[in-house]
């Protein structure tokens, strides 16, 4: 039978990628959106692939979201955390907003997303825990004390969950893309973009399907025996 997956911020960016390549790796996949109607629609127009609404960042909404795809296409086996957002400034200008929405989302939304299904994997004796981090989890950028703050944790969740769900047949892996082509980081001022892409020895943005096709390795049985690793997918431009 056909494994469930599920991405948060499935339906756009690295994470609509994301949800392509596990559906043509014979997966179901639900995608989940915070409020582009619009944009999920059209995502399931095109890839006939079934999306749900709630914000990753509050608890209740999160746990009720999950209950309904499991009755719906039944026990989660691969959990993807993806859903991210940015809300970049020097820090001397950053409100505590920007502070509290990213780690609402980042951060405290892996927790709501993985939390739900974890009981589930825990006795079936099987799951997949993918989380999405970033490159600026690990090297830090300008800018984005509050984003690379949660995508650092992302990662001490990641190396927790991994020793916990050994014993039950779980892993969990974080993939850090570098910097992809997609919405957020063409929505970085043109200039500041090129002086990043001349940091990337490889000379190009990555784009989405690169990442994708990281996690349908992690996702995969082939994986079976990685478990609590970093993937970095960042065209050679930092090195842990
Ligand atoms: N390093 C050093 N200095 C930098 C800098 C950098 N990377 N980026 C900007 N600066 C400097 C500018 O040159 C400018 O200096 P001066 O005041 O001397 O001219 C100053 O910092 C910027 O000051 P501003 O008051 O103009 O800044 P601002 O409030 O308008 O904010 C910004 C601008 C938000 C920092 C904007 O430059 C920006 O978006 N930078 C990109 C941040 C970034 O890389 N974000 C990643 C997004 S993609 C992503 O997050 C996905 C992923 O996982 C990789």
């Amino acid at each position: 039978m056909a494994r469930t997956a599920l991405v948060t911020g499935g339906t756009r960016g690295i994470g609509a990628a994301i949800s392509k390549a596990l559906r043509d790796a014979g997966y179901t996949v639900a995608a989940t959106y915070a409020g582009n109607d619009e944009a999920a629609a059209k995502f399931t127009d095109e890839t006939g692939i079934k999306t749900y609404k709630w914000n990753v960042g509050d608890y209740d909404e999160s746990k009720a979201g999950i209950g309904g795809v499991e009755s719906e296409l039944g026990p989660i086996d691969v959990v993807v955390a993806n859903a991210g957002i940015t809300r970049d400034a020097p820090f001397h200008k950053m409100t505590p907003e920007q502070w509290q929405q990213v780690i609402d989302t980042n951060l405290t939304g892996v927790f709501n997303t993985v939390h739900p299904i974890w009981p589930g994997m825990r006795e079936r004796g099987f799951g997949r825990v993918i989380v999405i981090s970033s490159i600026n989890g690990q090297k830090g950028q300008f800018a984005q004390a509050n984003y690379a703050a949660t995508k650092a944790g992302d990662l001490g969740i990641v190396k927790s969950l991994a020793q916990e769900g050994a014993a039950k047949g779980i892993t969990a892996n974080a993939i850090c893309p570098g910097y992809i082509a997609t919405e957020m980081v063409m929505a970085v001022p043109e200039k500041v973009r090129d002086s990043i892409v001349a940091q990337i020895p490889t000379g190009r943005l990555g784009e989405p399907e690169e990442i994708a096709r990281c996690v349908t390795f992690l996702a995969s049985d082939d994986a079976s025996f990685i478990n609590g690793s970093t993937i970095s997918a960042n065209g050679g431009q930092f090195f842990v």
